[in-house]
């Protein structure tokens, strides 16, 4: 049974719920999420939201650090709409009910909430909810969502791919996009959702590494189904890697927030032994890829499997009181972090690049959006600066309400949408394929196209990847579909983009960083590397089917 709505969303994280509240004045609004609603990237946000706050920043600095950390390849009228944009958004977060934390630090702001430093921040101006800022937000938007008559969420049901009117053949005109196939895993059957507009909020694609901060449903299901829609893809090779992963044999996906060192914590080897100052003048405070890159180079020159956040010398109640979810996730583990050292390590945090969006989140495809995680904006460029991506996804989602709520496009008709065929598929009884390839993609991923890349390891990684593609796409047209091989199918798609893109940047920059092309081009302006062909890939792959 199809089902039918204004607007459809793919995704309940901070982009998602922000565009459903907002686009829910102007009609009814479908919204689907793969597991519970809370679950995604921004439930784990622990540092928090950056903008602009007191009289000793203002708009410019917050430019200028977005730009220095995106090594050349920001989008400048993009930064300055987005901080520009975060004061009025942050305020609406507020008047949703997001409850951050007070304080006393000298902030102008009426309410003197308590602000945060980050890493490449050249002052504070983190808005954080202890360190849960992301449960806070799911909290707080999901409440208003569920008070909202015109908004409906479907859980448990997990997009698989865009329903546009190329693909559908019998429509005339510019290709649009009219909605989705989505698996309704607990009805075990394949549903099409059809709307005016469609956006895609479904976040990153941290799984398609073996080490990553990233909960499972970020598989790239929105990069890779626009990829298969021949929707542009651009800036795939930056992913960014956290620099502090719990390590931990019991932990996994922990994030230690980068505010732990803006609070003070140093980053010491296994004889306590600081190392930072060897690699940058502003020490634990260098954004992220410096430090990524450092603590990579320390346990491979070192053969140790991790380094050490040390908090000695700091006050353990502020320790306890201002990061208690850390504190006590450590503490379960037999690590209390106000006298022992932090066990961490560098893992996949971020996916920088994506499906490129103008100004307002529209994509190149009429009707289909993409904000958040999922998109490519050019704010972060080759490296995103701590805390921007909620406040990109907040500033985003309001842009894109607007426009698709002003967007003049036809309701389609439920008959205008075959049902899903599923062909002569059947029940597959090798499912030890999918959880083998699945291992083997993000092995292939840490190993050869992790924080330091090579020529060599990236062909290898390329060869292992279409290899795989290929048994994939065999598995994905004999048997039914289930969420573990859609997600097996779509972090291969995101693998074989993060690959492709890595190739084609002949330098170094950001988070993409190769020893064989070290240098940094100075060519102004520096270059995407946009991906607007994948259907042609993928029609290697793929068997010709109807859609
Ligand atoms: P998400 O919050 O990831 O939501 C994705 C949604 O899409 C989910 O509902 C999921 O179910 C759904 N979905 C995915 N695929 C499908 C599909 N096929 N069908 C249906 N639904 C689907 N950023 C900051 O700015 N500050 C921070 O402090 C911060 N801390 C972080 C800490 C951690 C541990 C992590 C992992 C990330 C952190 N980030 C932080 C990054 C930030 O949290 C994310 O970039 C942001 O929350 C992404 O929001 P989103 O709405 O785009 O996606
Ligand atoms: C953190 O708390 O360190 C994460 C912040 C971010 O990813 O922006």
């Amino acid at each position: 049974m199809s089902e039918q709505s204004d607007f459809l969303v793919i995704g309940t994280g901070i982009a998602g719920l922000v565009y459903a509240l907002k686009v829910a004045r102007f009609g009814t609004v479908n919204v689907l999420c793969k597991r519970e609603p809370e679950e995604g990237n921004t439930r784990y946000a622990q540092g928090g939201i950056a903008s602009v706050a007191t009289s000793e920043d203002n708009f410019a600095t917050h430019i200028q650090d977005t730009l220095i950390a995106g090594a050349g390849l920001c989008r400048e009228d993009v930064v300055r709409q987005v901080v520009e944009a975060g004061p009025e958004r942050v305020r609406e977060l507020i008047d949703w009910g997001v409850r951050f934390t007070h304080g006393h630090n000298g902030a102008t702001h009426e309410m003197e909430y308590d602000l945060h430093l980050e890493g490449g921040h050249s002052t504070k101006r983190i808005y954080h909810a202890e360190d849960r800022t992301g449960v806070e937000i799911e909290r707080a938007l999901l409440e208003r969502v569920r008070q909202e008559p015109n908004i409906r969420v479907f859980e448990y049901h997990m997009a698989i791919d865009l329903i546009t009117t190329a693909k559908l053949r019998q429509f005339s005109g510019a290709n649009r996009c009219v909605g989705v196939y989505a698996l309704d895993e607990k009805a075990g059957k394949v549903r099409a959702f059809v709307a005016r507009t469609t956006l895609l909020a479904t976040g990153g694609s941290g799984k398609a590494y073996l080490l990553t901060t990233n909960p499972d449903v970020a598989s790239g299901d929105g990069v890779a189904m626009a990829a298969r829609a021949g929707v542009p893809v651009a800036n795939m090779e930056f992913i960014q890697f956290h620099p502090t992963c719990l390590y931990h044999p019991m932990a996994k996906n922990f994030l230690i927030s980068e505010a732990v060192r803006g609070a003070g914590a140093k980053l010491v080897d296994e004889n306590g032994r600081r190392f930072m100052d060897k690699y940058d003048e502003r020490g634990e405070l260098a954004p992220r890829d410096v430090v990524a890159r450092a603590i990579d180079h320390e346990i491979k020159t070192r053969g140790v499997e991790c380094v050490y956040l040390d908090f000695s010398g700091q006050n353990a109640a502020e320790i306890t009181e201002g990061f208690p979810g850390i504190y006590e996730r450590c503490y379960e583990l037999g690590i209390d972090i106000t006298t022992d050292l932090i066990p961490v390590a560098p893992a996949a945090h971020y996916q920088c690049g994506g499906v490129v969006v103008d100004a307002k989140g529209r994509t190149s495809v009429a009707g289909l959006y993409a904000v958040g995680e999922v998109s490519c904006t050019g704010l972060h460029g080759a490296n995103r600066l701590a805390s921007n991506s909620l406040l990109e996804a907040a500033v985003f989602a309001h842009e894109a309400s607007a426009d698709a709520a002003r967007a003049d496009l036809p309701l389609p008709s439920p008959k205008d949408v075959p049902e899903w065929d599923a062909g002569s598929a059947t029940d597959s009884d090798e499912t030890v394929v999918v959880s083998h390839n699945w291992d083997e993609i993000r092995r292939c991923m840490q190993n050869y196209v992790g924080i330091v890349r090579t020529d060599r390891r990236l062909l290898r990684a390329k060869a292992r990847i279409d290899f795989l593609q290929r048994e994939i796409w065999e598995y994905y047209w004999n048997f039914v579909v289930t969420r573990d091989l859609l997600e097996l199918r779509n972090i291969a798609v995101v693998a074989d983009l993060v690959v492709t893109s890595a190739m084609r940047r002949r330098e170094s920059r950001g988070l993409h960083y190769n020893l064989d092309c070290p240098e940094t081009f100075d060519a102004v302006p520096a270059k995407d590397t946009c991906i607007s062909d994948y259907q042609k890939t993928f029609a290697k792959f793929a068997k010709v089917q109807g859609l």
